[in-house]
């Protein structure tokens, strides 16, 4: 059986969560005194995930969906336990609704070049996106046609409900936004957006990587046509990442890739395609990337996700309340914390956003993100060269946050002046 972690059900403490304790799921902080601030690129792994991954290779290594052989059948069942909990995790009706990617990219980009577009279609961003979600839409703007509205998200990156709906004009056929921004930690009103692009006829696809990891997501409720994450970003092993999609929009999209597991017939002159979700997914599977996903999946369900959002933004409070002993500290994202969601990013003056992460990680083994994390564009455009970002989990509590407070503290006596 595989192992699924010291959780319990309603295992919190008073101030929501038993952080000292889920810490000592996570072997890459049981056995060190790191304070791991990185979680929007990669987030750590609990040894459940580690089992259930080592599970597989060790006891049912073959593949899933194809030979009848009990070890195939294992896979088969673990692989759609993994795909019915992503479900019930997104709120979907189904788990036919759930393709599995190697990527939130991945995700994006089967959209993007699924969709049949016609000359002078419009695809509607904010100015805040990811290269994921930026570039495919620059391809095909140079190459189909594609006409790209920017929306202009306000100071601090927080999104702007008037000018995204000023900006509709009649041929958006797709509005593509991230949900939460990892630059910024901005969130839009993914229903309001949805509700909003629907009313003028455009489908939309949220791009979820930096939301789905962080708070409860219900994309039937909200009525989302695509929906796109990374599991990697939430626990699970690397290289996994699901598109959502309802039955509708998925009929719309042409696989990227066809090939074996796509198809319901061949003959040697035509091709009959499987139904979604196997029609999206050609060839063998990360079978244990996948597995491994499921139990990402109990771990962080039985921790519960409002409490997972709850914790982050009590963790981004803690960080406020000491602002203002780093003098000269500019934030790239809201000043207010609630606005926040997991990421907390910033420059110290005079100084590179490089030179700031290894210093605090030679200086207090504090591990943070630095550079432009792929979303140019934002940064270009208003002059910034870089940020530093500290990105905080399940795992992160008070006296992380207090340790990275006191080490750029310390970074800006000793440098900044
Ligand atoms: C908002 C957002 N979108 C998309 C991605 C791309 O995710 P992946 O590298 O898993 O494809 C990221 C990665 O950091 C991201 O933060």
């Amino acid at each position: 059986m595989i192992a699924r972690g010291n959780i319990k059900k309603g295992g919190t403490d008073a101030q929501g969560m038993d952080v000292s304790r889920i810490k000592q799921d996570f072997p890459a902080l049981r056995d060190g005194d790191l304070v791991y601030l990185d979680s929007a690129c990669q987030t750590l792994r609990p040894q459940c995930v580690i089992d259930a991954v080592t599970e597989y290779y060790r006891d049912y290594p073959a593949c899933g969906g194809r030979s009848v052989h009990r070890m195939a059948t294992r896979v088969s069942v673990q692989m759609d336990r993994s795909r019915e909990a992503m479900a019930a995790f997104l709120g979907a009706k189904d788990a036919q609704n759930i393709i599995f990617t190697k990527n939130c990219t991945e995700s994006i980009n089967l959209v993007a070049k699924g969709l049949s577009w016609m000359k002078g279609d419009v695809v509607m961003t904010t100015d805040l996106e990811h290269n994921s979600n930026h570039a495919p839409w620059v391809d095909l703007t140079e190459n189909i046609g594609l006409k790209r509205v920017i929306v202009p998200t306000g100071p601090g990156g927080v999104f702007d409900l008037d000018a995204y709906q000023d900006s509709f004009r009649s041929q958006v056929r797709l509005v593509s936004m991230a949900h939460t921004s990892n630059v910024t930690g901005t969130t839009i009103p993914m229903k309001e957006v949805v509700e909003i692009a629907h009313d003028h006829g455009a489908m939309v696809l949220i791009d979820g990587a930096q939301a789905a990891p962080h708070m409860p997501v219900d994309v039937h409720k909200t009525g989302v046509d695509f929906y796109a994450l990374s599991g990697h970003k939430m626990l699970g092993p690397s290289a996994v990442g699901v598109l959502y999609g309802t039955d509708e929009s998925l009929e719309s999209l042409k696989p990227l890739m066809l090939g074996g597991g796509t198809v319901g017939r061949a003959d040697y002159d035509k091709v009959h395609l499987a139904p979604a979700p196997e029609r999206f997914e050609a060839g063998l599977a990360n079978y244990s990337g996948i597995i491994g996903t499921g139990a990402a999946l109990d771990y962080l369900s039985k921790i519960g996700m409002d409490n997972i959002s709850k914790h982050e933004h009590r963790l981004q409070r803690v960080l406020q309340e000491r602002l203002d002993e780093i003098e000269g500290i500019s934030l790239v994202g809201p000043d207010d914390p609630d606005a926040r969601s997991s990421v907390f990013s910033f420059n110290l003056p005079g100084l590179g956003s490089h030179d700031v992460a290894m210093m605090v990680d030679e200086m207090a083994a504090v591990l943070i993100r630095s550079g432009m994390h792929c979303a140019h564009p934002y940064f270009y455009s208003r002059g910034i060269n870089g940020c530093v970002r500290a990105s905080t989990y399940i795992y992160n509590d008070e006296d992380d946050m207090h340790r990275l407070v006191d080490a750029l503290l310390k970074v800006s006596k000793t440098f900044c002046n």
